[in-house]
């Protein structure tokens, strides 16, 4: 049986990469798609109609889709995405924040354009998308939808050359946290995904960084995203939810979430002198705490 027969999803940026063949595993599992994508360059520039061919392929796949053109970037374009599930399917129980686009530069050199693009499209793509999700649930009392959004380890570890796109990222993953707090009542979930894959925002990088593309390594290829997604959209994930899910390279993993690892307490004011001895010692203490994470998450054979 599917595990997703009569449930309603929208996937944004999903007629290329990573959004695409999420599209299609939730076809296969019987899910009904609103398959939004501005078809735009990978900047965010000019724009296309690439969500009509997955449009076709989901039907092919015995599925429903409709597509949508709307940009993410503004709140009546993620109002109107909403709109065409209700008007297609009258409902939505699904919603995988995917789009993006790429603008990096070092912040010696990133005009204010770089910033704002990044910043509408991700960050604030994903209050304009979710603001019409989270109301339909309060409204109608909708119970068990998911919200999965799409971070990065750019923004989680840290990249070069890409201070937009990290602050964004990190921003989604802290938008994750908070939101899984006001919607659990109506047993939403909300869960980020940390992903990687070779797709044209990746393709150049991995060959920049003397890798090898090769097409057909599913380890490589966005394809290895979406069980994971559409696994957290089943039954079975009910009960997860606030969870950074780390998927790339044929690996899956579990990030770690800010937490305080060692701490002091004092009656009086900090002094320059105590500071001298303490912070040192706190990032010592870090520091072996980063080593035993880092050794504990190498992957293991299953
Ligand atoms: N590929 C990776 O390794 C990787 C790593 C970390 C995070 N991500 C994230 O995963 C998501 C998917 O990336 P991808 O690698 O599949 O890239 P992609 O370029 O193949 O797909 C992204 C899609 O989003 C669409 N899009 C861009 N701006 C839009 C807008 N304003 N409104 C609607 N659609 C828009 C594009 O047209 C494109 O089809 C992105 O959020 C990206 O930042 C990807």
């Amino acid at each position: 049986m599917s595990t997703l027969n009569g449930k309603v999803a929208i996937v944004t940026g999903a007629g290329r990469g990573i959004g695409k063949e999420i599209c299609l595993y939730l076809a296969k599992e019987g899910a009904s798609i609103v398959v939004n994508d501005l078809g735009g360059a990978r900047d965010g520039s000019g724009g296309g109609r690439v969500a009509d061919e997955v449009v076709q392929e989901i039907k092919e796949l015995g599925s429903e889709a409709v597509a949508n053109y709307d940009s993410v970037s503004t709140v009546e374009g993620g109002n109107n995405i909403f709109q065409s599930a209700i008007d297609a399917f009258e409902g939505v129980d699904i919603l995988i924040n995917n789009a993006g686009i790429l603008r990096d530069r070092t912040l010696y050199n990133m005009e204010e354009s770089d910033w704002d693009a990044i910043m509408e499209v991700h960050l604030k793509g994903h209050y304009n998308c979710t603001r019409p999700l989270v109301r339909h649930i309060r409204d109608t009392n909708r119970m068990n939808c998911r919200i999965i959004n799409m971070s990065s380890v750019s923004g989680l570890f840290g990249n070069f050359g890409q201070v937009n796109y990290g602050a964004a990222k990190a921003g989604i993953a802290g938008f994750t946290r908070s939101l899984a707090l006001e919607v659990a009542k109506y047993k939403c979930t909300v869960n980020t995904i940390s992903p990687g894959a070779a797709t044209r925002l990746t393709i150049d990088l991995i060959e920049a960084a003397g890798r090898k593309y090769d097409e057909n390594d599913w380890t490589q290829g966005p394809e290895q995203i979406a069980p994971v997604v559409v696994w957290l959209c089943t039954e079975a994930a009910n009960e997860i939810t606030s969870q950074i899910i780390h998927s790339q390279g044929g690996i899956l993993g579990i990030m770690q979430q800010p937490a305080i690892i060692k701490s002091y307490t004092t009656d009086d004011l900090w002094t320059l002198e105590q500071l001298d001895q303490l912070i040192p010692e706190l990032v010592e203490s870090k520091k072996y705490h980063d080593e035993e994470v880092a050794e504990k998450g190498a992957p293991k054979k299953v």
